[in-house]
Order: C-alpha cells, then sequence, then structure tokens
C-alpha cells in the first residue's frame, strides 16, 4: 500500500493553523500498519473465547443445525473429537448443552446421571481434566417437554421456587460429573444462592458459578430453539428480561454478585453492548458476553450471500465485546477463530490479533 511505505512528506510550512489546516491531527495515529499496532487497545485472543456445544443423546453421527452452518449437534464421539480440537487451539473453555431423546415435566434427564448432558461431561472430563474449563448450561429448558426453563405450577405458569429445587439437582449431577464451572441460564430469582449453596453442601467449593446476569427475553435465541430442538410453545418474557429495560440488569448484577457468582453475563451480545458496557463498569468480577445462535446466523447468512468479508466481520464482531470491557466471549466461531489464531492471520487480518 503506498500510503505505508511513502516516507511522510512535509505539507507546505506556510499552512498555519486554521479550519482548513488542522493543527491536531487524530489520523496521525492511523497513517501506517505500525503505528496502529502501538497504539491498540484490544485483540482477539483465543483463550477469552468460550465455544458452546451441542450434543444430542442416540446420535451416532454429527448433524448440522440448519440455522446455524457449521455448528453441530454432536454425538459423544464426535463432540469429543471436537472438544479436543477447540482445545488443543486454545479456546479458552467449553459449555455444553445437551439435546435428550426423551423429555418430561421435570425435565428429569438433567439431574439423571445417565442424562446425555451429564454423560458428555464425565467424558470430557475424563479426556481432557483441567487442560480445558469444562462449563456446563444449568437449566431446564432442554429438557423439559413444555420447553420452559423451569417448572410448572397448577396454572402452567413456571414456579420459580420449585424450579431452584430442581437447579440444586442439576447443578450437583453436573458438578459429579466433573463440570468446573455451571452456567444458571434460566433467569429464576434466587438461582446462584440455590446453586451454591447446594454445590458447598456436597463439597463443591471449587466448582464455579458463570452466572446468566442480565440475560434478554431476545428473538436473537431463534436458532438455538432449532439445536436444542425446543418444544417451547409461548415465550420467556415472565423471567427472562424485557428488552427495553436497561438499568436492570443492574439490579440483576447486584443480586447475583450478593448470591455468590463469580462470573456474570450479558446475554445476546451485539444488540446489547449498552448492558454489557454497563456491567463491565458496575461489576468486581469478570464478565462475560455470549454472541448468540441469532447473531451467528446474521452474520453467517450474509456472508452466504457474499455481503460481508466473513473473516473481517467474525473477528470484528468479537473484538467489539472486548472493547466493550468483556473478559470472556461465549460464541460458536471460538475453535474456528482460535483456529486462524493459531495459524497465524493474513497481512490484512493481522490487526485483530
Ligand atoms: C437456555 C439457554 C438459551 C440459550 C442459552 N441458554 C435459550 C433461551 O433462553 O431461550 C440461547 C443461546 C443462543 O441463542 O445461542 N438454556
Amino acid at each position: 500500500m503506498a500510503s505505508e511505505t511513502t516516507p511522510p512528506s512535509p505539507t507546505s510550512p506556510s499552512h498555519a493553523a486554521s479550519p482548513l489546516h488542522p493543527r491536531i491531527r487524530p489520523r496521525r495515529l492511523r497513517a501506517t500498519g505500525p503505528v496502529r499496532s502501538l497504539v491498540r487497545e484490544h485483540t482477539v485472543r483465543a483463550g477469552d473465547l468460550i465455544l458452546p456445544m451441542f450434543v444430542r443423546e442416540g446420535a451416532t453421527e454429527p448433524r448440522e443445525i440448519g440455522s446455524m452452518p457449521g455448528v453441530m449437534q454432536h454425538s459423544l464421539d464426535s463432540l469429543s473429537a471436537a472438544a479436543r480440537e477447540a482445545v488443543d487451539r486454545g479456546v479458552g473453555g467449553l459449555m455444553l448443552f445437551g439435546v435428550p431423546e426423551h423429555k418430561d415435566a421435570t425435565g428429569s434427564g438433567a439431574s439423571d446421571p445417565d442424562g446425555i448432558l451429564n454423560v458428555a461431561l464425565r467424558r470430557l472430563h475424563d479426556e481432557l481434566g483441567d487442560e480445558t474449563v469444562l462449563m456446563a448450561d444449568t437449566c431446564l429448558d432442554e429438557f423439559t417437554d413444555h420447553g420452559h426453563c423451569g417448572v410448572l405450577d397448577a396454572r402452567g405458569g413456571v414456579d420459580n421456587d420449585a424450579t431452584l429445587v430442581r437447579y440444586q439437582e442439576m447443578a450437583l449431577a453436573q458438578a459429579r460429573a466433573g463440570a468446573r464451572m455451571l452456567g444458571p441460564s434460566g433467569m429464576m430469582d434466587g438461582q446462584i444462592a440455590a446453586i451454591r449453596e447446594a454445590l458447598d453442601a456436597e463439597g463443591f467449593t471449587d466448582v464455579s458459578l458463570f452466572a446468566y446476569t442480565a440475560k434478554y427475553a431476545s428473538a436473537f435465541f431463534g436458532p438455538f430453539r432449532e439445536a436444542v430442538d425446543s418444544s417451547l410453545a409461548g415465550d420467556r418474557r415472565t423471567y427472562q428480561q424485557d428488552p427495553a429495560d436497561g438499568a436492570e440488569a443492574l439490579r440483576e448484577l447486584a443480586l447475583d454478585l450478593a448470591e455468590g457468582a463469580d462470573m456474570v453475563m450479558v446475554k445476546p451480545g451485539m444488540p446489547y453492548l449498552d448492558v454489557l458496557r454497563d456491567v463491565v463498569r458496575a461489576s468486581p468480577v469478570p464478565v462475560g458476553a455470549y454472541q448468540v445462535s441469532g447473531e451467528y446466523a446474521m452474520i453467517e447468512a450474509a456472508c452466504a450471500n457474499g455481503w460481508l468479508d466473513r473473516e473481517r466481520a467474525v473477528l470484528e464482531s468479537l473484538l467489539a465485546f472486548r472493547r466493550a470491557g468483556a473478559a470472556a466471549v461465549l460464541t460458536y466461531y471460538a475453535s474456528e477463530v482460535a483456529g486462524w489464531l493459531q495459524e497465524g492471520l493474513p497481512e490484512h487480518l493481522r490487526e485483530f490479533a
């Protein structure tokens, strides 16, 4: 590029500062690749990325999720291989979601040691140990026949306090199976305190809680419903947050901190960067952001049409979370991007790493 190799050429000294000849020129620090690199604040690092993974009970082969091209519902074997690959590429953690064969009203598969999620956790724990941070979604929606994140009361509403008991049982099953960090994502009041108490009572004081602190009732979870074969007919607006409310995230943050959350999360990601920023500023514990299924689907759909430069768009989307202050980013791109970083980004993408 000519501008990178041409020596700085003095402009005429007769140019006195004036509205047409600014004295202060931010462009000086953008003039060449090296100067941009020198002043760059943020980069994308594999170790900050967490890969969400889906494992399907009874599957013998991986099955691609239609609305998330490139993302699989794994069999146990393909999960194991993909997890190993992601860890070898340096991703910071794996977040597991289970897709059970049978569902029921209380989501019994979630706390059954032989339920698919717990079987998968045991397997990855055996294979990877502490080479990675093994995480599990602590929520019932994948396991309930009605698709809600909790159990229902007699009138069909989601029963907060009865659900807490199920979360305790589920959390214990996950900890026993080898999960290091649990991601309670159901937005029940008191879920962090309830789970912490159950874990501590069994001696699992080293199992961390990555609280889904600000989680909004979002259209951007759409493809995830396909990913977990969700049975949900209605919506989650009585427990997930209203997209119109920002300040409430800080109330949720205060509660999760008081209840003992080790990390907190904002979800979805890109449409809620303002919330992420607010939470980062207020949080004494590390904050994660979740680039959700719909965000992934949007980028992939645009790229499939040739409307975006895929690598650049993916890296820029991840950088946005780092810039907003996220310590960790859950993203379906985690393993792929970690692979790019491991190989070394091509010259035109160096700015991201
Ligand atoms: C609930 C859960 C959901 C997601 C993560 N955990 C679905 C929901 O709340 O409806 C969504 C993740 C995504 O869209 O990528 N167990």
